[in-house]
């Protein structure tokens, strides 16, 4: 067993299709590429999206589930990238059972993951369900990705507020770290008037702006593909947006950001670029 004290981090929205599943992929595979030795976990029981996204869809084989139930082990059912060593995801199950996972269950699993990763990306599934109360309660950290329309802030104040006082952290008194990221924001549909301006969102969630992710088709194509976005091999804004998110969570100012970048290249963390 490792002794690592990873950290948990939850991406979640409240509302559905925000892009959560697309940030996880792009963050997760970002702090990978740092030399953080990473995971992602699938929360969305019954939907499975993540590993679709992450390009693995075909090698699943045991799932969440199968650890929590004790089906199989979690080696068992980590994944491995084919493309960047240190970045794991833990797909979801397609079972319907929605409270399958049990809490007590999780904790173990996420207790277990914590000494062996850095990091540890809960993709939270839409709504403020079960599921979804699952993926953020163990979190130290949150990433709250918000649509500029209204009720997509809506849901995302409701989440802040779901964490402020029922999350483990807020039970025992802690604060939970919490980062706004903006994500398909329009500039030209802000000017029209047709959207909220990332001022407004910041103004009424009251959190701190972590970044802001322009909506582009590129995110679709590259999912398609099974690339998260941030190996895309094309600098799209949206990579850079992600690149920069992930740069400003490790706490790595622009300059250095570069160097590790070519000190992981170096090393051979990074294996091959899939585009
Ligand atoms: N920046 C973006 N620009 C354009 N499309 C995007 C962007 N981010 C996400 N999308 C698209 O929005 C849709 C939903 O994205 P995603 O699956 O990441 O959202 P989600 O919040 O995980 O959804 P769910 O709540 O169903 O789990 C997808 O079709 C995705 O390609
Ligand atoms: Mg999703």
């Amino acid at each position: 067993l490792g002794s690592k004290l990873g950290k948990i981090i939850v991406v979640t929205s409240g509302k559905g299709g925000v892009g959560k599943t697309t940030s996880s992929a792009a963050i997760g595979a970002e702090m990978a590429l740092y030399g953080k030795k990473t995971v992602i976990i699938d929360f969305d029981i019954g939907l499975r999206n993540l590993d679709l996204v992450m390009g693995c869809e075909r090698r699943v084989i045991f799932d969440f589930i199968n650890v929590i139930n004790g089906d199989a082990s979690l080696n068992q059912a980590l994944i491995r990238d084919r493309r960047i060593s240190n970045l794991y995801i833990l797909a979801a199950s397609q079972t319907k059972d929605k409270n399958a996972l049990k809490q007590s269950s999780v904790e173990k699993v996420l207790a277990q993951l914590k000494k062996e990763f850095d990091y540890i990306v809960c993709d939270s599934p839409a709504g403020i369900e079960h599921g979804a109360f699952m993926s953020l309660y163990f979190a130290d950290e949150a990433i709250i990705v918000t649509n500029p329309e209204i009720s997509s802030v809506r849901d995302s104040d409701r989440v802040i507020g779901i964490l402020n006082s029922k999350s483990q952290r807020a039970e025992n008194n802690q604060e939970i770290k919490k980062h706004l990221l903006i994500s398909r924001y329009d500039p030209q549909r802000v000017r029209k008037g047709d959207m909220l301006s990332i001022n407004d969102i910041v103004d009424i969630l009251a959190i701190p702006l972590i970044g802001v992710v322009p909506e582009s088709s590129i995110v679709l194509k590259s999912s398609n593909q099974g690339v998260p976005i941030t190996l895309d091999k094309s600098n799209s804004a949206v990579k850079t947006s992600y690149k920069k998110i992930v740069a400003r969570m490790l706490g790595i100012t622009e300059q250095k950001e570069k160097w590790t970048d070519k000190l992981m290249k170096s090393m051979g963390l990074v294996r091959d670029f899939v585009s």
